[in-house]
Order: structure tokens, then C-alpha cells, then sequence
């Protein structure tokens, strides 16, 4: 059985990444995977574009070489090469791909672009080998967040997507609010812990009984409203002098209200395409309780996969996956494509402008 190699690079938004996978066919192994993160935006409370793409530059050669080298291999030994090219801060990925270039040119050997969130649908595969289509998948991250049926690897169709703020965006910015540190989803979700449910309760977000699968709504997310709900009891308690005593509450019910949402419309769209398999992807795929629930909430067979927070957050290994299947699947790349701040999913089955992803 033949294997193929790829050397995945990921400079798309804060972290400089590189890692080699191998892909057989059927399972996708890490060989290696080196993760840089960029502490420094902490200090700005969000990613700087400008700062982001100066730190690629200098820590992309030393990370793909730590990369190389952790997984015993060179560039002589990889069938290719797969770039994060779009979407995300084009200062950031450009860097990437220039680099990627470049190391193809003089080692011989094809580039392919891979779309940043693909590469989140196939994170999970690298660690559960039955994390494969078909499946219902849920990818909240800091810019995204997603429902998408799987019907195969490279065949998507997407169902529904938020109307306003990413799933992670909305636990970073109702985290500030509760005066936690950036990124807040963590520190929101350790402050829940010790919160009493039956202290606040805000509306599901976008969720009614009523709504059938042709509603426009059925799948579609929202989160502007909770987080301005979130503010106002925000600032009702801090008026009336008791919002440090209320933060752990005010947490959980946030978390409650976003957990719900997320797992009755990913549960729905899995029913509906008769899925017997969930996979969740993006940095918020690390929170616990958004994971107790969508397993609490699925019945036999239905099984609910979630990758590790290294693998859930950004990081090249899932861009190398992506970059195996393409090459197994013949395509060879070009040396014409650059880089994007959106671009539709490839592989979407209709062409569906309602993707092209923001960030
Ligand atoms: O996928 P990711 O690393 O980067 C993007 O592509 O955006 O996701 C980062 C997001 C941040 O908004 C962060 O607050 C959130 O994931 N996050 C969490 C948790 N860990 C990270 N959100 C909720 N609970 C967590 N445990
Ligand atoms: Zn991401």
C-alpha cells in the first residue's frame, strides 16, 4: 500500500504551524506537528494583522524545520506540500504561501492550497480514524461558525451558519464583558463551572419549536442578541453593586443558552440527513460542556467525535490531511493561486455564495 507524505504549513491568524502527515487511503496519521502561538496579542486583546504576518516571517522557517525534523523526514521524503491560502489576514497567510512556494520550487515538488476550514472538517479524522464521512459537522471557531453535511471527504453542503458573530467570537467578547482575558473561551468556561444555572436564564438564540427544515432559520445561528442580553444583566448588576457574586452565573448562563442552540440545530441536521456521526471542529470544540451536551443529546448509533484543543485550535497537521486526500485524489496544484480573506468551501455541492467565509 502506498503512503503519502505531505508537509502542511498554517500561517492563516495567530499561530505559525507546520507538521508532516501521512495519509494511506484510509487513515491519516501525524507524524509530527510544531505549533508557534503569538502571545503577543494578548496585550491588544485581539490579533494584529500587521504584527501576526512579521511573526510568521521570522518563525515559519524554524517551525517547518522543527517540523521535519521531529517527524524524521525532509522535504526529499514528502510527495507535497499544502498551504493554508485562504480564508483568514492575507499579511499572514500570504506569508505562508510565498514560503510554500518557494520550498516547492527548490525541492521539486507540487503546492497545493488548502481552505482553512476543510482543514478544521478533517482535524478530528487525525486523531479518531471513524471520524470519516459520512457526518454532520459543527466547526465554531474565533471567525467561523459552520453546520455542514459531510457526505464524503471533498462533498459538502452547507446548512447553516451564524447571521452575526462566530460561536467563538461571542464567548471572546461576553468574556471581556465579565472582565476575563483574550482569548476568553477558556476563562469564560472555568468561571461557568462554579455558576448557578437557575440564577440567569437568556433566550435560545434562533431556536423555536416551530421552525420546519425549509425555514431559512431551522439551521442558522445568531449570537449578537445573547451577548447584548448578556450586557444589559451585565450592567443591571453592576448598578445594583453585586456583579462580582453574579459573574459565575452570568457566565453559566451564557454557556447554557450557546451549548443549547449549537447541539439541538447540529442533532437536527444530523437527523435530517440521517447522520450517524457528529464531528465538531474550531477552538470552541474544546469547551466541555458544549461537548457533555452534544453526547448527552445523541442516541445509539449515533456517535459524537471531538478533536483534542491541539487539534481543535489552528494548526498545520490538518492542513497536511487535507493536502494528502487532494493529492491522492491526483490534483497536483499551480503555481497561480494566491491568497484569499474569504473564498467559498471547496467542494460545496451547490454553489452556494452564503459561504464565503468571513473572518
Ligand atoms: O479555531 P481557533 O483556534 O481559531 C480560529 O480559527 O478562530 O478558535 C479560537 C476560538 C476563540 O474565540 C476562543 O475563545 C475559543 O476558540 N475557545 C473556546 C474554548 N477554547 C477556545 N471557547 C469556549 N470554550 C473553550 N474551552
Ligand atoms: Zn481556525
Amino acid at each position: 500500500m502506498t503512503i503519502t507524505r505531505v508537509l502542511g504549513i498554517e500561517t492563516s491568524c495567530d499561530e505559525t504551524s507546520a507538521a508532516v502527515v501521512e495519509y494511506d487511503g484510509h487513515t491519516f496519521s501525524q507524524r509530527s506537528l510544531v505549533i508557534l502561538s503569538q502571545d503577543v496579542h494578548r496585550l491588544f486583546g485581539g490579533v494584529v494583522p500587521e504584527i501576526a504576518s512579521r511573526q510568521h516571517l521570522t518563525a515559519l522557517p524554524p517551525v517547518v524545520r522543527a517540523a521535519m525534523a521531529d517527524a524524521e523526514a525532509d522535504a526529499r521524503v514528502c510527495d507535497a506540500i499544502a498551504v493554508t491560502n485562504a480564508p483568514g489576514l492575507v499579511g499572514a497567510l500570504l506569508v505562508g504561501v510565498h514560503y510554500a512556494k518557494a520550498l516547492g520550487l527548490a525541492r521539486g515538488l507540487p503546492v497545493l492550497p488548502v481552505h482553512h476550514m476543510e482543514g478544521h472538517l478533517f482535524a478530528t479524522a487525525l486523531e479518531h480514524p471513524d471520524a470519516e464521512p459520512p457526518f454532520t459537522a459543527l466547526l465554531v471557531s474565533g471567525g467561523h461558525t459552520l453546520l455542514i453535511d459531510v457526505a464524503a471527504w471533498g462533498e459538502y453542503r452547507l446548512l447553516g451558519r451564524t447571521r452575526d458573530d462566530a460561536a467563538g467570537e461571542a464567548f471572546d467578547k461576553v468574556a471581556k464583558l465579565l472582565g476575563l482575558p483574550y482569548p476568553g473561551g477558556r476563562p469564560l468556561e472555568e468561571l461557568a463551572r462554579s455558576g448557578d444555572p437557575s440564577r440567569y436564564r437568556f433566550a435560545r438564540p434562533m431556536l423555536k419549536r416551530s421552525q420546519r427544515p425549509e425555514d431559512a432559520d431551522y439551521y442558522d445561528l445568531s449570537f449578537s442578541g445573547l451577548k447584548t442580553a448578556v450586557l444589559l444583566a451585565v450592567r443591571e448588576a453592576e448598578a445594583a453593586g453585586t456583579l462580582e457574586e453574579a459573574r459565575p452565573h452570568l457566565a453559566r448562563a451564557f454557556q447554557d443558552a450557546l451549548v443549547d442552540t449549537l447541539v439541538a440545530k447540529t442533532h437536527r441536521a444530523a437527523r435530517q440527513h440521517g447522520r450517524q456521526r457528529i464531528v465538531l471542529g474550531g477552538g470552541v470544540a474544546c469547551n466541555g460542556a458544549l461537548q457533555a451536551a452534544m453526547r448527552a443529546a445523541a442516541r445509539a448509533p449515533l456517535a459524537v467525535f471531538a478533536p483534542s484543543p491541539r487539534l481543535a485550535t489552528d494548526n498545520a497537521a490538518m492542513i497536511a490531511a487535507v493536502g494528502a486526500f487532494r493529492f491522492r485524489r491526483g490534483e497536483r496544484g499551480a503555481d497561480t493561486f494566491s491568497a484569499h480573506a474569504s473564498m467559498p468551501l471547496p467542494g460545496m455541492l451547490e454553489a452556494d455564495q452564503r459561504i464565503a467565509a468571513t473572518r
